[in-house]
């Protein structure tokens, strides 16, 4: 038997108790004519989105309606993001944005959750600064959110809740999807790695996986509904299982999770993020070279292509690991989508060091690169290092990252003109609302005629134009 660290169920029950008495007290407004609207506002990464789906369905389990738009709320949750300094900033202006909502309309709860609230200065601060909102969660807490309502319900006194000893899974909860064809299915949280840089590990606790029966059974009740694109979310998937050996010390792992997961059938595609190129192991790349169902597309962050930064970053690896790994997959997968994440001007980069990252960059060729300034986040042990870059030199390379990876995306879309590729229709584009767009197995934007294809279909498109950014297609045949 494995043991998985997951919230007692008597917990979980209780919080269905409450979740029941406050849809009483909104049925009954409801029944006066006052319909109750929740509305749900998501920062930061797939993560957050997919626990935003969970609050979504815990506000629905509480007899709330969803809404779009904050000014006809009863109740607004913002769940934040602390990965960079300019989330925090954007999640703490549009808080102060809802103060005048809330003149307006008293009864009104407004509550903040996620990673940003999670630390304790940040908590303190809208303690302190923005007393108009009622209640304040970390990510330890989410299960709870239901009790915390009831309690604001019935006190009218602020809240905010303590961070749990431990962080654990919290099972059978409610959710509300976004999409009906694109979901999210978290298989572990939290991180053990502490890279210097990063606040994640001090906002999301330990690792701790899910059961794979649950996995399992949540993708296999996906695909029955008809979900075509299904990516599996962890801070770092490649961990997955290490927590919970079995009895003889033995793991059930990522790969064997994936393995398991492509056994469901269906047209479908399954995806996953994030992989660290520390555990990204062979293993896991064959099991993605024979499977039917796993998107030929890896995302891989490097961050650096310096040696020596990636040591001070703690990423336990360095370039020609990683080069190896991105060889091995070329070799099994040769038309497999790469992606990664890059941090421009960690303290003490060199001209010498950003150089190396250009050239890794040119080594790799990816399809696709997430690049980022470094922004010190408050306790970690980079924000402590003193040979900071300036601004000015740290945006002068992310301009110089940015123009060669153009190029390059440019050269590795330009050959797919002429191709038949199947792309998922999203329905409308956001950036042209004329057209459609959609996406490959390798996640490239294409963008076509409306009358192509259905939403939340998968049609096959001949890619007549490409660009940096998206491909342009017509039907195939
Ligand atoms: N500054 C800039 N980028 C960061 N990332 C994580 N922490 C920071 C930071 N402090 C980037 C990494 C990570 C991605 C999700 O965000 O590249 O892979
Ligand atoms: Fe942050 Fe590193 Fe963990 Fe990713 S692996 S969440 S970058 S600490």
């Amino acid at each position: 038997m494995r043991k998985y660290r997951t919230v007692p169920e008597n917990l979980i029950s209780e919080q269905r108790e409450f979740a029941k008495k406050v849809k009483d007290i909104n049925c009954r407004s409801a029944k006066e004519g006052n319909v109750r609207y929740a509305y749900v506002l998501t920062f930061g990464c797939q993560q957050n989105e997919a626990d935003s789906e969970r609050i979504a369905g815990m506000c629905e389990s509480m007899g709330y309606t969803l809404c779009k738009e904050p000014d006809i709320a009863d109740l607004i949750i913002v769940n934040t993001c602390a990965i960079r300094e300019h989330a925090e900033k954007k999640a703490l202006s549009i808080i102060g944005q809802f103060k005048h909502l809330k003149e307006s309309k008293p009864d009104m709860l407004i509550g903040v959750c996620g990673c940003m609230v999670t630390q304790e200065h940040r908590k303190n601060q809208i303690k302190h600064s923005y007393p108009y909102v009622d209640f304040v969660f970390g990510t330890s807490s989410i299960y709870r959110l239901p009790g915390i309502v009831f309690d604001k319900l019935s006190k009218n006194k602020r809240i905010f809740c303590p961070e749990e000893a431990e962080y654990l899974v919290a099972e059978g909860m409610p959710v509300a999807r976004e999409s009906d064809f694109r979901a999210w299915v978290s298989v572990m949280y939290g991180c053990n790695n502490f890279c210097t840089y990063c606040i994640v590990p001090y906002v999301r606790g330990r690792e701790r996986s899910r059961s794979s029966e649950d996995i399992v059974a949540e993708v296999g009740e996906l695909v029955g509904k008809g979900y075509k694109d299904i990516t599996l979310l962890g801070q770092n998937v490649n961990s997955y299982g290490k927590d919970a050996p079995d009895e003889h010390g033995n793991t059930f792992d990522f790969a064997d999770l994936l393995e398991r997961l492509d056994k469901i059938d269906g047209d479908y595609y399954l995806r996953f993020m994030t992989s660290h190129p520390k555990d990204a192991s062979s293993k896991l790349i064959d099991v993605m070279s024979r499977s039917k169902h796993i998107a030929r597309q890896f995302h891989l962050p490097v961050q650096s292509g310096s040696d020596r930064v990636l040591t001070r970053m703690n990423r336990h690896y360095d370039t020609s690991k990683y080069l190896g790994i991105v060889d091995y997959m070329r070799k099994k997968i040769p038309d497999v989508t790469l992606t990664t994440d890059i941090i421009v001007g960690f303290p003490g980069e060199t001209e010498e060091d950003f150089n190396a990252t250009l050239d890794i960059i040119e080594k790799v060729r990816f399809d696709m690169i997430y690049s980022f300034i470094y922004s010190p986040r408050k306790g970690t042990l980079a924000a402590e290092m003193e040979d900071r870059i300036p601004d000015e030199v740290k945006k002068a390379r992310f301009e110089r990252l940015l123009e060669l990876q153009n190029s390059i995306a440019l050269e590795k879309n330009l050959p797919l003109v002429g191709k038949v590729l199947k792309v998922l229709c999203d329905g409308e584009s956001k950036n042209n609302p004329e057209v459609f767009s959609g996406r490959t197995e390798g996640n490239k934007i294409v963008m076509f005629d409306k009358d192509i294809a259905r939403k939340g279909d998968f049609v096959n498109l001949k890619i007549v134009r490409a660009e940096t950014f998206a491909l342009y297609g017509e039907a195939a045949d």
